[in-house]
């Protein structure tokens, strides 16, 4: 398999080490990136490749989870692809790793494609500065959900965000609208 990739000129990276270095990005900067159906990397704007600290020629053709941060919770990517899956658009808060092992927080809106036919045909992701007391709100319900992940696997980080939001009366899309805006 591994040699196949090879003969076929695919890249694989190994992970960086995570530290504690963030990189922020000003208000007004957006970071775009596309994807195929299958989550493979199509096209990076300027901006998001300088964040990332990869090169375009990295980043094309590489599965989206390159930019994968460990402190990001699995519930939260099975929440936004059965949501993009379903043809519907979602707002999440993402932690994502750098080439050099730091992170950068995004508020990201993601949406599908459609061809003429109603078909989705890729994806869209386009990241805005997050709002600081978002962040204040969205770090500790992650650093939650991960800790319940890493013992009682998805089933029960999803029991964890459930709980949390039927609290708020409110589905995760619009509790990250909220504190995006608040
Ligand atoms: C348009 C689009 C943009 C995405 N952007 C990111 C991103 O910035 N960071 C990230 O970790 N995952 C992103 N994802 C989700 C990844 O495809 C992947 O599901 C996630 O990193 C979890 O990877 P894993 O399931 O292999 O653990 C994006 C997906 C799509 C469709």
């Amino acid at each position: 398999m591994e040699l196949l990739g090879f003969l076929k000129g695919s890249r694989r990276f190994r992970k960086p080490r995570p530290n504690d270095i963030e990189h922020r990005f000003s208000q007004g900067e957006i970071l775009v990136s596309k994807t195929n159906t299958r989550g493979i990397i199509t096209y990076a704007n300027e901006k998001f490749i300088a964040l990332s600290g990869y090169s375009q020629k990295e980043l094309l053709g590489q599965p989206h989870n390159l930019t994968r941060h460990p402190k990001m919770p699995r519930i939260i990517f099975k929440l936004l692809w059965k949501e993009l899956k379903a043809g519907q658009e979602i707002n999440a808060y993402v932690v994502n790793l750098a080439k050099d092992g730091g992170y950068y927080w995004v508020f990201a809106n993601v949406t599908p494609s459609f061809d003429v036919t109603g078909n989705i045909i890729g994806f869209h992701s386009t990241r805005r500065r997050p709002n600081r007391k978002g962040l204040a709100a969205i770090r500790p319900l992650y650093e939650l959900l991960r800790k319940h992940e890493i013992v009682g696997g998805i089933d029960a980080s999803e029991i964890i965000l459930h709980s949390f939001l039927k609290e708020k009366g409110l589905d995760y899309d619009e509790f990250i609208f909220n504190i995006q805006h608040s």
